[in-house]
């Protein structure tokens, strides 16, 4: 075969359009797919892919991607008209650096263009009527190229267009209107940007608007004129914008806004009428603030809030009322505050929908937080992360029978809480990641067999006989394989950060020596001759006696602490839920 080395591996190839020799010298290969039955022949340049598939909701579809990188110009001769989708892109260590003008449209416009992207590519402008006559185009991925500046001109005639992604540019400056062409436009994705204000009338025409993403963006500020033109707005994200406030007449221009994120701006405080306009609100996220307190009613008007984080803030305090009327709330999340106590009746409202709460990283000892746990009974995920937690009492759950994630990640866990683990029978998701695990035993490996999830990882495993070979036992034979194989012994020093899977039992260290046992029964003769002489002294100094006599009883009590505490922690806890419940009931009632 005279052309052998001409047909680039794929789908066999019968014929091209444009004459093989010419193509050979350009460099260029042609290949055949078969589309549906028609037979119909494409042309597809070396560094490109072109595949036609079936997509269930748009037909079969002729896609091509040119994703090798490395590319001064696109090589659109011999890019297939018909295409409807088109992608040129670049793996970061060979970037394409690429101008574009009308060469989608011209001699021949790709008519049936339905999504188009070019990303990586340093492109430094769009140019005037660049997708004139693309009707079809319904969406342009220009995200991660060099753009400084956007205007009217560039969207001429994208009458069909819905999605446009310009997000990760170096945009600066979009003048008034700058959208206008636009009429159909749905999600416009600005994120990752220089702006630094928004002109009016900026969004003019894009009536049909619902999702605006500005993140990234150094705004400080929001102009609210804009959002006269928006007034449909169902997702607004500026997350990292350098704000401080924002106009609450904003919110009133868009009152269908279902999700708002305004994460890791500079909030300080938030009124109590902050969000009263945004009555459909479902999904609201503040973290990374720096707000100190929630006050009394802050979100009575947003009933439909389901998703709430506050994460990352400076709060001491939810006021007794702060989520009062959320009654559909699902996610909390408290997480990385300084809060230290919680009101019970804050949580009155959320009992019946709450099923995810996250307390990791703030203030709170266990009470605290098993006082609201007990009135969350259809909870399913709990975030106890950072707390410094060297145990957890065995009943911490109990009012929690559905629980199904749990994160103790980065406490001070010295054992595994089996007693704890066999109460939560529907758990699916843990993560002890970061703890101080010395080893499992045999039952608790029985435990984690149950559990889909599981993150063992950072813990102090211990790599002797006796601790460890269990766990090897359980990682050649059991489901826990994936799991131990990539855990790291801790001790001995000597096979510190030694992976499970590169480990055998004849490498682990012998159990501890007789040596060892040795001078431990010396250790407890010497304790006991201290005892013995302690005892004369005492025999002979009668005045103490009585404050010897206390001091056992103390030692007594200590020691019971130390292997009961759960007990001791129950009976406290039981005690405060007799006095915690009834006000949660007047509450609830009252409500
Ligand atoms: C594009 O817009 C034109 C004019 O509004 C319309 O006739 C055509 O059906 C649209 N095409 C698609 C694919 O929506
Ligand atoms: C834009 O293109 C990049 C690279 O192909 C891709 O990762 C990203 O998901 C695209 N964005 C959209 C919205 O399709
Ligand atoms: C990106 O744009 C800036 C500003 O116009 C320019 O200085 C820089 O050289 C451009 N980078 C590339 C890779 O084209
Ligand atoms: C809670 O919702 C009800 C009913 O919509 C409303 O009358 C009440 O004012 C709301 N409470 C607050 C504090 O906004
Ligand atoms: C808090 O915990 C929830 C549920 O466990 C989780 O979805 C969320 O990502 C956590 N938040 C942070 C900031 O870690
Ligand atoms: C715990 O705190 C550390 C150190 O601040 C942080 O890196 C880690 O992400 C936190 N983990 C969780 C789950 O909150
Ligand atoms: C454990 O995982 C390794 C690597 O994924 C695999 O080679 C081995 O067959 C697995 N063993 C068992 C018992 O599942």
């Amino acid at each position: 075969m005279g052309d052998a080395n001409f047909c680039a591996a794929g789908p066999p190839r019968r014929s091209s359009r444009i004459a093989r020799g010419q193509l050979w010298l350009l460099g260029y290969t042609t290949l055949l797919l078969a589309m549906g039955g028609e037979g119909a022949d494409i042309t597809c340049p070396t560094e490109c892919s072109c595949r036609t598939i079936f997509d269930p909701e748009e037909g079969t579809e002729l896609r091509i991607s040119c994703i090798r990188g490395n590319m001064r110009e696109v090589p659109v001769e011999f890019l297939d008209r018909t295409a409807q989708v088109l992608v040129i892109s670049a793996p970061p260590e060979r970037p394409n650096f690429l101008t574009i003008g009308p060469i989608f449209t011209q001699p021949i416009p790709f008519a049936n263009l339905r999504e188009l992207h070019i990303v990586n590519s340093n492109i430094p402008s769009i140019g005037q009527y660049s997708f004139w006559g693309l009707q079809n185009l319904r969406l342009i991925n220009m995200s991660h190229n060099n753009l400084t500046s956007i205007g009217t001109d560039n969207f001429r005639g994208l009458i069909n267009l819905t999605e446009l992604h310009l997000d990760h540019n170096k945009i600066e400056q979009m003048p008034s209107e700058t959208f206008r062409h636009l009429t159909s436009l749905k999600i416009l994705i600005l994120s990752n940007n220089k702006i630094t204000s928004l002109v009016p009338r900026l969004f003019r025409m894009l009536a049909k608007l619902f999702y605006l993403d500005l993140s990234d963006n150094p705004l400080a500020d929001l102009n609210p004129e804009v959002f006269k033109d928006i007034q449909h707005l169902r997702i607004f994200k500026c997350r990292r914008c350098l704000l401080r406030r924002v106009n609450t007449q904003i919110y009133h221009l868009v009152p269908h806004l279902d999700e708002l994120d305004l994460g890791e701006n500079q909030f300080k405080y938030l009124t109590s009428d902050e969000f009263i306009s945004l009555k459909k609100l479902k999904k609201l996220k503040l973290d990374g603030n720096q707000l100190s307190v929630i006050v009394d009613n802050m979100f009575g008007r947003n009933r439909e809030l389901r998703v709430l984080s506050l994460a990352r803030n400076r709060l001491a305090l939810l006021a007794p009322a702060a989520l009062t009327n959320l009654t559909t709330l699902v996610h909390l999340d408290l997480s990385h505050n300084k809060i230290d106590k919680f009101h019970l009746q804050t949580f009155a409202p959320v009992v019946e929908s709450l099923k995810t709460i996250n307390f990791s990283g703030n203030n709170l000892p266990l009470n605290e937080i098993a006082i609201v746990l007990q009135i969350l009974p259809d909870i399913h995920g709990v975030g106890l992360a950072n707390l410094s937690l060297e145990m957890i009492p065995p009943n911490f759950f109990t009012y929690n029978e559905h629980l199904v994630a749990l994160d103790i990640s980065w406490n001070k866990l010295t054992t595994f809480p089996y007693k704890l683990l066999t109460k939560t029978k529907f758990l699916q998701r843990l993560d002890i990641s970061h703890n101080k695990l010395q080893i499992l035993t045999e039952q608790d490996l029985q435990r984690l067999e149950a559990i889909a999830q599981i993150d063992l990882s950072k813990n102090s495993w211990r790599c002797d006989q006796c601790s460890a070979g269990t766990m090897l036992v359980y990682m050649t034979t059991s489901v826990l394989n994936g799991t131990i194989r990539h855990l790291k012994c801790y001790s001995p020093i000597r096979l510190r950060g030694v992976y499970f899977a590169d480990m055998t039992f004849d490498r682990l260290d012998p159990c501890p020596s007789t040596h060892e046992a040795q001078m431990s029964v010396i250790a407890g003769l010497m304790l006991l001759c201290v005892a013995v002489l302690a005892a004369v002294a005492g025999a002979l100094c009668c005045t103490r006696r009585r404050a010897a006599h206390y001091y056992t009883n103390e030692e007594k009590r200590r020691e019971h602490d130390v292997e009961h505490p759960e007990e001791l922690l129950g009976r406290t806890e039981l005690g405060s839920v007799a006095t915690i419940h009834a006000p949660y009931h007047l509450v609830s009632k009252g409500s």
